[in-house]
């Protein structure tokens, strides 16, 4: 489905954004990864007058501790936290649910804030936040709120936020030595929202028992809910050993064409039916005249002709339609056109170079892991991405790394087998030259 028109803002920064958000009170939403928002659009189940892109934003992407939290911007991506070696030191709990937030693709681009934000019940990181005893840090015109998580999710999809408030940081508290935690949620498949989440996080007393508890659930309520009666019956409870051996933190499994068609200054709010943007799309520039709500793969297949990506589900499941937005894997489906200007797009047309298939192309081709054929184009990109990351990746770090893309006909194997063969010829390809043999 193809969203509702609306207008398109890009500001320059958060003081932009915020007058923004005063000036269209009520008909202004905030396009942060846009993972959550852009499937209610297309669903036409939210139609803004505004969409505010805070992707401009650097400022609001870090993970620091201060004053004994962790503080994360609100524009940090999952993939930040996921690969945060302060995340990895600090919380067991946080490290945890980083790595299984939706799939590769997802974690790339969807931000923290934008996850709290939407407050979806069968979300992840708002259950995560409950059990931590986290706080919530937004921001207007006005001045700044800090608002503890257990305050924070009013109903399904309304949060405290207020329509003038614009999510800048979310807080937790570094947990004390002798602590440990861990989200578990099921799911029917990899990437997808929890059928149930519980998020737990437990500190130690000297005695050895549990001194203070954390214990909130994902997807059984309106709302992410914390769990008072479970975290009072297991305080006080546990080993009186006092060994201080902790089983710490366990994880879940492994997580110049143109077409038809004036730049808005950054800040300026557009208020014509198109946008002008240029990009750069497998090496070469494009610029024209786009509606803010075309969709990135519907700019690539439509406008542009590169009809290798594919649309499969709509629905920012199945991964056919995956490229690289500036060498990151990106689900083309849920991503604005509007949104890349001034980004290097690479599809799967512009993998191969000077007529010869790149060794992930050939690979598919060698171990028949071409199969349907349609899904190939996604998956290729994404190992691209995945090989970049992990050139010498394991049989389980092949199959978290393409967890976004889904095959449905015949199976991984021979996929996962072309994804090895071809690591092993990049790496063979990138390895130095023997020094030549000398009498
Ligand atoms: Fe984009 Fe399926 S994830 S079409
Ligand atoms: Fe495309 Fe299985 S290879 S669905």
């Amino acid at each position: 489905m193809i969203p509702a028109a609306f207008e398109y803002a890009k500001p320059a920064s958060l003081e932009e954004a915020l007058r923004l958000l005063r000036d269209r009170e009520g008909e202004a939403k905030i396009l942060a990864g846009g993972f959550s928002l852009i499937p209610l659009l297309r669903y036409r189940l939210a139609e803004p007058g505004i969409l505010v892109d805070i992707g401009g934003l650097d400022g609001l992407a870090y993970i620091r501790e201060q004053n004994g939290e962790i503080r994360i911007g609100g524009r940090t991506t999952h993939r930040a936290l996921e690969t945060s070696a302060l995340i990895e030191r600090t919380s067991g709990l946080w490290a945890d649910a980083a790595g299984g937030i939706g799939d590769p693709q997802v974690r790339n681009w969807g931000t923290i804030g934008g996850s709290i934000a939407h407050a979806d019940p069968a979300s992840d990181w708002p259950a995560v936040m409950l059990a931590s005893r986290g706080s919530i840090v937004v921001r207007s015109l006005a001045g700044e709120r800090v608002i503890p998580a257990r305050d924070f999710f009013i109903d399904t999809f309304v949060s405290a936020i207020e329509p003038t408030e614009i999510l800048v940081e979310v807080r937790f508290p570094v947990p004390p030595p002798r602590s440990g935690g861990a989200y578990e949620k099921l799911e029917r498949k990899a990437g997808d929202f929890a059928t149930a989440g519980a998020a737990v996080q437990v500190s130690l007393g000297a005695d050895g028992t549990i001194a203070a508890a954390g214990v909130a659930l994902a997807a059984v309520a309106q709302t992410c809910i914390a769990v008072n009666a479970a975290e009072s019956a297991i305080v006080g409870t546990g080993r009186s050993s006092t060994s201080g051996r902790w089983p710490g933190r366990w994880r879940s499994a492994p997580s110049a064409g143109r077409w038809p068609g004036r730049l808005p200054e950054r800040g300026e709010t557009t208020r014509v039916s198109t946008i002008h943007v240029a990009v750069t799309v497998n090496g070469r520039s494009h610029e024209g005249e786009v509606e803010p709500r075309r969709l990135l793969v519907h700019f690539l297949r439509e406008d542009l002709g590169l009809t290798g990506t594919h649309v499969g589900c709509d629905s920012s499941t199945c991964g056919a339609c995956t490229v690289l937005v500036d060498g990151v894997s990106a689900k083309s489906c849920t991503m604005l056109a509007v949104a890349v200007d001034g980004r290097a797009i690479t599809t799967i047309e512009g993998m191969e170079h000077g007529g010869k298939l790149h060794p992930l192309q050939q690979a598919f081709w060698d171990q028949h892991g071409l199969q349907c054929g349609f899904c190939t184009p996604g998956m290729i990109v994404q190992a691209s991405w995945l090989l970049e990351q992990n050139p010498d990746p394991t049989e389980d770090e092949i199959r978290h790394g393409i967890a976004g893309n889904l095959c449905r006909c015949t199976g991984y194997v021979n996929i996962v087998k072309a994804i090895q063969q071809a690591a092993g010829e990049l790496r063979e390809q990138a390895a130095p030259a023997e020094p030549a043999a000398t009498a």
